[in-house]
C-alpha cells in the first residue's frame, strides 16, 4: 500500500534546476568550459562539490586546484545561486504540485522531501510550503549523496513507513538511482530518452496525479 511520497525539491517542486544551471554556467563560461544543457543533466541532484568536480572535467587539459581553490569556487557558485533564489515566490511553485499535495494529504498519504541542497529550506520557505511536509530532509542531516539511498531512507525512517510502501519523486538520474537503491517506486519528470530505468516517467509535473501514483506503486513495488 502507497503510504507516503517523497519529492526532490530542486526541478520538481519548483524549477530551481535552472538557477542552478545558470549559475554553473556563469561560472563555466568564466572558466571558458563547454558548458552545456546537456552535460548539465549530469549535476542534477548531485552535490555542490561533486558538481564543481564534474564541470571541471570539461577541461580539455587538466585543471589543478588546490582544495582552496576548490571551496571558493563552490562558494562563488552558491552565493550566485542565493542571488536567484532571492525572489523565488510562493507562485512560483511548479503547475499540478498543490494540487497533487492536497489530494495524498486527503487520501492520508504522507509527504516528504529529499533535498541534496543546503538552500533547500530557503527555497521552501520562499515558497510559503513548509505546511506541505510531514517531513523535509536536507543536505546538511545526511552523510552520503544521491545515488546513494540515504537522503530517501532517512525520510521514510522519520515518516514511519518502509521504503517499499514510498514512491519517490526526481527530475535527476542521480535521484532516480537513490530512489531506486532505496527500493521505493521510481517516478521521473523529464525527457524518458534520461530515465531509462525510472518505473514511469512524466514530461511535466502537471500530469502527476495520486490515482496514478496509487496504481504505478501497486504494479511495481518490491
Ligand atoms: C540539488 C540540486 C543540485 C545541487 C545540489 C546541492 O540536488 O539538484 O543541482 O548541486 O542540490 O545544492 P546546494 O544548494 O547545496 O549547492
Ligand atoms: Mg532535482
Amino acid at each position: 500500500k502507497l503510504e507516503a511520497v517523497i519529492f526532490d525539491l530542486d526541478g520538481v517542486i519548483t524549477d530551481t534546476a535552472e538557477h542552478h544551471y545558470l549559475a554553473w554556467k556563469a561560472i563555466g563560461d568564466e572558466l571558458n568550459l563547454p558548458f552545456t544543457r546537456e552535460f548539465n543533466e549530469n549535476l542534477k541532484g548531485v552535490s555542490r562539490l561533486e558538481s564543481l568536480r564534474l564541470l571541471l572535467s570539461l577541461s580539455p587539459v587538466e585543471l589543478k586546484y588546490t582544495d582552496e581553490e576548490l571551496h571558493a569556487l563552490a562558494e562563488r557558485k552558491n552565493e550566485l545561486y542565493k542571488e536567484l533564489i532571492a525572489s523565488i515566490k510562493p507562485s512560483d511553485v511548479l503547475p499540478g504540485i498543490l494540487p497533487l499535495l492536497e489530494d495524498l494529504k486527503a487520501r492520508g498519504i504522507k509527504t516528504a522531501i529529499a533535498s541534496a541542497s543546503k538552500n533547500a529550506f530557503a527555497v521552501i520557505g520562499n515558497l510559503q510550503m513548509e505546511q506541505y511536509f510531514d517531513i523535509i530532509v536536507d543536505a546538511a542531516k545526511i552523510k552520503n549523496s544521491k545515488p546513494d539511498p540515504e537522503v530517501f531512507l532517512s525520510a521514510a525512517q522519520q515518516l514511519g513507513v518502509k521504503p517499499q510502501s514510498c514512491v519517490g519523486v526526481e527530475d535527476a538520474v542521480a535521484g532516480v538511482d537513490a530512489i531506486l537503491a532505496a527500493n521505493m517506486t521510481a517516478i521521473a519528470i523529464g525527457n524518458k530518452d534520461h530515465f531509462p530505468h525510472a518505473h514511469h516517467t512524466y514530461s511535466s509535473t502537471e500530469e502527476l496525479n495520486a490515482q496514478e501514483l496509487i496504481e504505478i506503486h501497486q504494479r511495481t513495488a518490491a
